[in-house]
């Protein structure tokens, strides 16, 4: 199964991938954990990529599509894939098709998280992360059982460089700017599947479930 999870940052994309990936049996490609990799590893992308993201920016294309294309490449997306951050542009969008041409199979649903502005500014100032497993934490809505420590392995959690005040509001507005536009693009192509993104973080996934014909 080919899925694209397109959504405003802190819609929950992450979150839904995660459950996503053991009900589909696809994995989760994530093109802003590559990007944060490459950062931490201070790669030729990494270092190129880093100040965009620093300001809430999107990287160019050209790096992110190179990215993206040998990631999906790989044999573990020979069935399926989720993908959580990209398509962002058009540009994007388009080279995904010519790159599904020759991968074997097209997309099949395009699921749009609909949460309001208000609520993912919200969420994005309350997330907390694990540096080590990488699992999600809100501090009201899903909050560790330790304050501030990992559930899974203990480890400090962290808050991410760009869920700061001003750069996670420059996220949200890039997101209506250049990747909001991306659902009309999917819609007339009849992929395009609307998921209320709001409620308990299971509910949100039965709706997904329930959109792209798959049961729990
Ligand atoms: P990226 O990492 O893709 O970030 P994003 O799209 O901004 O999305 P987020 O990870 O912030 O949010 P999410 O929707 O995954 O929400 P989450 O599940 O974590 O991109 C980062 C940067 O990389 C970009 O700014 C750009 O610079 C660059 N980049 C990446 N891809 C690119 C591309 N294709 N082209 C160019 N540049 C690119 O949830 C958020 C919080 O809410 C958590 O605390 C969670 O616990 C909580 N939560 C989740 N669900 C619920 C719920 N149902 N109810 C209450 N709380 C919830």
């Amino acid at each position: 199964m080919r899925v694209v999870l397109l959504g405003p940052p802190g819609a929950g994309k992450g979150t839904q991938a995660k459950s996503l990936e053991k009900n589909l049996g696809v994995p989760h490609v994530s093109s802003g954990d590559l990007l944060r990799a490459a950062v931490e590893k201070s790669t030729e992308l990494g270092l190129a990529a880093k100040c965009y993201m620093d300001a809430g920016e999107l990287v160019p294309d050209a790096l992110v599509l190179d990215m993206i294309d040998a990631r999906i490449s790989q044999p573990d997306c020979d069935d399926g894939f989720l993908l959580d951050g990209f398509p962002r542009t058009e540009q994007q969008a388009s080279r995904l098709t010519e790159m599904l041409v020759s991968q074997g199979g097209p997309l099949e649903h395009v699921v749009s998280l609909t949460v309001g502005r208000s609520e993912v500014v919200e969420r994005l100032a309350g997330r907390r992360s694990c540096p080590d497993c990488g699992r999600l934490y809100h501090l009201k809505f899903e909050p560790p059982r330790v304050q501030g420590l990992c559930d899974t392995c203990g480890k400090d959690l962290v808050v991410r460089g760009d869920d700061r005040d001003d750069t996670a509001r420059q996220r949200v507005e890039v997101y209506e700017r250049q990747t909001a536009p991306l659902i009309e693009f999917y819609r007339q192509q009849a992929l395009l599947r609307e998921v209320d993104g709001t409620g308990r973080p299971a509910e949100v996934t039965g709706r997904i479930l329930t959109v792209v014909g798959a049961t729990q």
